[in-house]
This record gives structure tokens, sequence and C-alpha cells, in this order.
């Protein structure tokens, strides 16, 4: 399976802590990978460092065929090169229909003129189709977007990163507050996602990880403490120690 990103060696200290600890990580192009660990652990800091939002003291975070370095490109830069995160809060426009929040989203030509210019396309309206139909809310379309649940406005998000075809998405605690049926359909969305792309969800519960059904990578103090199946980790001393035990 070709690489789509690389971690090697990457450590970040905040006020002499070291909160990220020689860090090693590499995902494919299409590829689920559920992270976990206590809090504290380095997961929000590691996701920071891949979108370019803390620059590590040292090592190595490599993107793509080419093996571009990340850590000369800003975050604007790095997101356009195709990585996607999603924050818990929910960011969607609360006055928009779904509709128009998928619409905004759609990767368009930029420039002045094609702003102003700017009527969606067949083409743009059978992807909001498409994209609706991935997050299951086909049928919520023409919904103010501050009338969905928060299950459906998380769901509404994803779509909306979607929308940008980001090569790698990154996801933090997406199952937080969530019923056990937004739950399940959010591990059935993310799954969907990963078909063609990779995707990073960092998460607690252990119910939405074994359903990701995904190779699990274990961070304790900044650093890869375990790594493999959620059985072969979770069965680990020292995941159960620092992690599972508590
Ligand atoms: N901007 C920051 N300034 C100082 N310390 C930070 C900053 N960001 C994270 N940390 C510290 O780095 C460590 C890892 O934090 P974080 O990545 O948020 O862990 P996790 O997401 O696994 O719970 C924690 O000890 C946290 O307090
Ligand atoms: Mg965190």
């Amino acid at each position: 399976m070709s690489t789509l990103l690389e971690v090697s060696g990457v450590s970040v200290s905040f006020d002499g802590f070291r909160a990220i600890n020689n860090l090693s990580f590499r995902i494919g192009a299409a590829e689920m990978r559920a992270v976990i660990g206590p809090n504290g652990a380095g997961k929000t800091t590691f996701m920071d460092i891949v979108t370019g939002k803390t620059k590590p003291n040292e090592g190595h975070v490599l993107w793509g065929e080419k093996s571009q370095s990340l850590l000369k490109m800003s975050e604007a830069k790095i997101a356009q090169a195709g990585v996607g995160r999603k924050f818990q809060k929910p960011t969607v426009f609360e006055d928009q229909t779904v509709e128009e929040n998928l619409l905004m989203a759609l990767k368009k030509p930029r420039g002045w003129l094609s702003v102003l210019m700017y009527r969606p396309s067949i083409r743009d309206l059978s992807r909001i189709k498409e994209l609706a139909d991935e997050i299951g809310l086909s049928e919520a379309l023409a919904r103010k977007s501050g009338e969905l649940s928060h299950g459906q406005k998380q769901w509404l998000e994803i779509g909306m990163l979607l929308a940008q075809e980001p090569r790698l998405l990154l996801v933090d605690e997406p199952a937080a507050g969530m019923t056990p049926a937004e739950r399940e359909q959010t591990t059935a969305i993310l799954v969907e996602a990963a078909k063609n792309r990779a995707v990073v969800v960092v998460e607690h519960d252990m119910e939405f990880v074994r359903r990701l059904n995904c190779k699990v990578t274990v961070l304790h103090e900044g650093a890869v403490l375990a790594e493999g199946s959620l059985d072969h980790v979770t069965s680990n001393q020292d995941v159960i120690d620092v992690y599972l035990g508590r």
C-alpha cells in the first residue's frame, strides 16, 4: 500500500515539556486508523502537527508520492494539499440549509470573477446529492442546519470536509455527545470515507473503535506505545497499565 503521510522522529516541547517525543507514524493512501491513548498523550497535538498548526522542534512530516515536507508549509497550503480536519465543535452555518452548507464547501474555482459568476452547476448539485447520501442527510437537504441534531451537524461537517475531497481526513473524538445510534452511523460514514482516502480517528469509545475495524495506534507520553489490531493492542500489558486499566 502506498504511503500518504509519514511522520518520523517528531518532537514538540511546550515550555520545556515534551508533548510529542520522537513520534513516528505512517498511513496509507486508503487506510482507516484509530488513535487512542490517555488524556494528555499528545493525540490532538499530533493532529496539530500534521495540519501545520504546531511546528515540531525536530523530525520529518512527509506527504504524498513526492514525499513533500509539510513542515515548511502554512496551514492553508497544507489544507490545499489535501489535509482536512474535523474539530469537536461543529462549525456549520446554522442559518443556511444543509444544501447551502454543502454547496459552500464544494471545491470550486477561486478568484473574484469565478466567485461573482458562481452558480451551482448540474454537476455541483449532483455532487451534493452524493455527499448528502454519504452522510445520511438526503432527506434533510432543505432543512436549516441549526435545526439538526448534534449528530446530524457533525455529519454535515464531515460532508463539508468531504466536499473538498481531502486525501487525509483527521477526526478528533467524533462520538462525544452522540447517541448510540448516531455513533453507529458515524462509524459507517467514516468507514465509507476511508475507502478512497486516509482517515485518522481519535476516539475513546472502544465500541466505536471496534466498529472502525482498523489498525490502532496507542499514544502515550507523546510516543507510540503499541500498534496493531484492537485485540492486539488491548491485550498489551503496557496499554492496560496506562490506558485501559484506569
Ligand atoms: N499549546 C500548548 N501549550 C502548552 N501545552 C500544551 C499545548 N498543547 C498541548 N499541550 C500539552 O501537551 C500534552 C498533550 O496534549 P494533547 O495533545 O491535547 O493530548 P490529548 O489530545 O492526547 O489529550 C498535554 O500535557 C497538554 O497539556
Ligand atoms: Mg485531545
